[in-house]
């Protein structure tokens, strides 16, 4: 249908519109409507063919507006074939086309406050309202999935539909019957019903996703994309059996048609569309429960929208907007519809979570115990929000198992607080002139005139920098060393010890003891107060608990368990240095691994004189209290395992942990059999499912936990 050319054309094309420009706004506007037609129909052709769009939703939708802006402003420009003049369709050959009893229109869109602020005015001017006379509004969760529209006659499920063209849908009846939340009779008849059309969204709840595609992982079979391709699919299968398989649910959205006996519409028997649904519930549908809500006005149903963009993550569900409906059925007659849209309905859509943008080069750096990192350096995008420039590629395996190339269009994703992340390279879009990404055998930061090769170890998947001469893994070990997880040294963070680095005054660990505070007081951006200040921080530093110590470290494996493990073992850090590999792991839970890379950084003698001098300024190297291993037999919660999720809002994850091991419970850091307590606190999401889904594991609030380990 499209060449490649063509369809780089396109594809570059929509990026010039979609940055708006220069060399677009330059066209005239004859040129920009008939650009914008070709380069929509062919992101329709990508969706809904090919079903591998190259483009984001929101941006569709951002195309989708220039064109209706113009076709506005000159309706005489207007042709049969312009995207704007069809209702999307989902139409195939597959299956038997029917007319649905009155149209299934679409949405109009709109992304922000003021978006729907405007469109409220207009809904008053069409009224002839005053402007500040409110509208009530019942607003929806936006349910992302594939529209259905039920028949019953007569109390019995008698059809379901998809939406199709928005006239006429394919019939599925045989699947919908499957679905366990489609009544196959409810009694309508009791409301002076016979006749009734239904309109909702198909859906797959996002845990029984996973659990499809992990099953599917196991038999070797190939993923699904989304939440919503599955259930979009799902719905279209041959073989109801199958379809029964998925585990598909139905969300009641509108009461779209309803007649009685004599076959006389009575939809306006229903005052209000809250009204309708909760009829519908009380039949026995499923409807967006806890997600409807009336508003008396505007600013109500934006705080509403609000208030579910930050639920988003954590609902069962996916979602990708908010429906604002004006409530009165009167009003909504009134205003009516466009051949697209009725106006009394406005989707609010979320901020996009997904874009595509150019692989421009990758960068490296290296970490803390010489791991080299690629960075792929992006052309700058918005995602959900914020612009993304750049994100990790992890490792070598990552770039193999992607097929990243540089020059490549990707598709990057942000979802909720995940860092983003690139889903796939848009191989379609290939031309021939991308590149592979050679990851490097030589350290790629290094700037000496000695190149070090890399070394990856078996069972490892970082290359690393085995013999660090340019002292970047240096500036890293200070970073951790003075971070909140390692000595905590309060007012010394990052940008600060590379400016101190930049400046030549710390260069090993040991510097970050020996600073110079009047020459920091001197320090722009510093002074007498901020120079005191960092000095009794890196004072209280010194007097740390030693597993602090050990961790801040940087020995790779030893993390903050084998830090506490070892340091209830000695008297003294340097007793390790004459410690044989039995010796560390005669303790439980210390492995091979582990014991041979701290044997060996202790065998270097360049890390005994970092030890030496560190002690010879002042950092403890005895342990403390807290060091001491805290086995609390009687506590509120000994023997018990427990697990923190979400956002807590009275401590932090650590703090939390602490507690619990406090009172006597044991902290995991996964949903298993093995776990007795789960305690979520804001926007827990999959491990809360997977705690409910095993059923046996006690789930508490915060507030619950504090209460328990308080003794209260
Ligand atoms: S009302 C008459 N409400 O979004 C108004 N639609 O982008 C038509 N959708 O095709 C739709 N959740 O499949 C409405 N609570 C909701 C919805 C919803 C999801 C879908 C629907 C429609 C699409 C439009």
């Amino acid at each position: 249908m499209y060449s490649k050319a063509e369809q780089r054309e396109l594809t570059d094309l929509s990026k010039l519109f979609l940055q708006e420009d220069a060399a677009v706004q330059r066209e005239t506007e004859e040129k920009r409507l008939e650009d914008l037609r070709r380069i929509i129909l062919f992101h329709e052709w990508r969706y809904y063919v090919l079903d591998d769009p190259i483009i984001s939703d929101y941006e569709y939708d951002q195309l989708y507006k220039q064109l209706e802006a113009i076709e506005e402003a000159h309706p005489e420009w207007i042709t049969p074939d312009s995207p704007t003049q069809r209702v999307s369709s989902d139409l195939t050959a597959d299956f038997p086309s029917v007319d649905h009893l009155a149209p299934m229109l679409s949405l109009a869109n709109s992304y922000n406050a003021e978006d729907l602020r405007e469109w409220d005015q207009q809904l008053k001017r069409l009224l002839k309202w005053e402007p500040d006379r409110d509208i009530a509004y019942t607003v929806e969760p936006k349910y992302d999935g594939g529209s259905i529209a039920l028949v019953y006659e007569g109390d019995a499920l008698k059809r379901g539909a998809t939406r199709g063209n928005g006239r006429q849908g394919e019939e599925m009846t045989a699947n919908a019957r499957v679905i366990r939340s489609v009544p196959l009779k409810a009694a309508f008849s009791k409301h002076g019903i016979q006749l009734a059309e239904l309109r909702g969204e198909v859906l797959i709840a996002k845990s029984r996703f996973e659990a499809i595609n992990k099953k599917r992982q196991e038999e070797g079979l190939s993923l699904f994309a989304n939440a919503r391709n599955t259930a979009t699919g799902g719905l279209r299968m041959k073989d109801p059996k199958e379809v029964a398989r998925r585990g598909l649910e139905a969300f009641i959205y509108t009461l779209g048609y309803a007649a009685d006996g004599e076959g006389n519409d009575i939809i306006d028997r229903f005052d209000t569309h809250h009204d309708s649904l909760e009829l519908l519930r009380s039949l026995g549908f499923k409807v967006p429960v806890e997600g409807f809500k009336t508003c008396n006005n505007i600013d109500e149903a934006i705080a509403f929208c609000h208030e579910w963009e930050d639920k988003r993550d954590a609902y069962e569900y996916e979602i990708d907007g908010m429906v604002v409906k004006v409530d009165d059925r009167r009003l909504q007659e009134r205003l009516g519809s466009t051949s697209h849209h009725p106006r009394w309905a406005m989707a609010f859509k979320f901020k996009a979570k997904q874009a595509t943008t150019r692989l421009l080069k990758v960068e490296y750096q290296v970490g803390k115990v010489g791991s080299i990192t690629p960075v792929a350096k992006l052309e700058p995008v918005q995602l959900a929000g914020v612009t993304v420039s750049s994100v990790s590629l992890h490792n070598e395996d990552f770039i193999e198992s992607k097929d990243l190339r540089l020059g490549d269009m990707v598709l990057v994703e942000r979802a909720g607080d995940v860092i983003p992340y690139i889903v796939k390279a848009m191989e379609a879009m290939r031309d021939g002139s991308e590149e592979p990404i050679e990851f490097p055998r030589y350290c790629p930061v290094n700037d000496t005139d000695t190149p070090v090769e890399l070394v990856r170890e078996e069972g490892e998947a970082a290359w690393r920098c085995p013999d660090c001469l340019c002292g970047r893994q240096d500036l890293q070990r200070i970073i951790f060393h003075v971070s909140k997880d390692a000595m905590d040294i309060e007012g010394l963070g990052k940008q600060i010890v590379e400016r101190f680095w930049e400046l030549g005054w710390i260069r090993s660990i040991a510097d970050v003891y020996r600073l110079d505070y009047d020459k920091i007081a001197e320090l722009e951006g510093f002074g007498e107060k901020s120079a005191a200040n960092l000095r009794a921080s890196v004072e209280t530093a010194k007097s740390n608990p030693v597993h602090r110590l050990l961790h801040s470290l940087s020995i790779h494996h030893l993390g903050k368990k084998v830090a506490r493990l070892l340091a209830a073992e000695i008297d003294h850090v340097m007793d390790l240095a004459g410690w044989e590999e039995e010796r560390f792991t005669q303790i439980k839970d210390i492995g091979p691994i582990v014991a041979r890379n701290v044997r060996e950084w202790f065998a270097r003698e360049k890390n005994r004189e970092l030890l030496r001098q560190m002690e010879a300024l002042g950092v403890n190297m005895t342990p403390t209290d807290e060091d001491k291993p805290q086995e609390i037999a009687d506590g509120p919660l000994s023997g018990k395992t427990i697990l923190f999720t979400g956002s807590l809002q009275q401590m932090t994850r650590d703090e939390a942990k602490a507690r619990a091991s406090a009172a006597g419970a044991k902290p995991l850091s996964a949903v298993s059999s093995n776990l007795d307590i789960l305690v979520v606190g804001e926007k827990a999401g999959s491990k809360l499912r997977k705690a409910q889904e095993l059923g046996t594991v006690a789930i508490w609030s915060e507030e619950e936990f504090l209460a328990k380990v308080d003794g209260e």
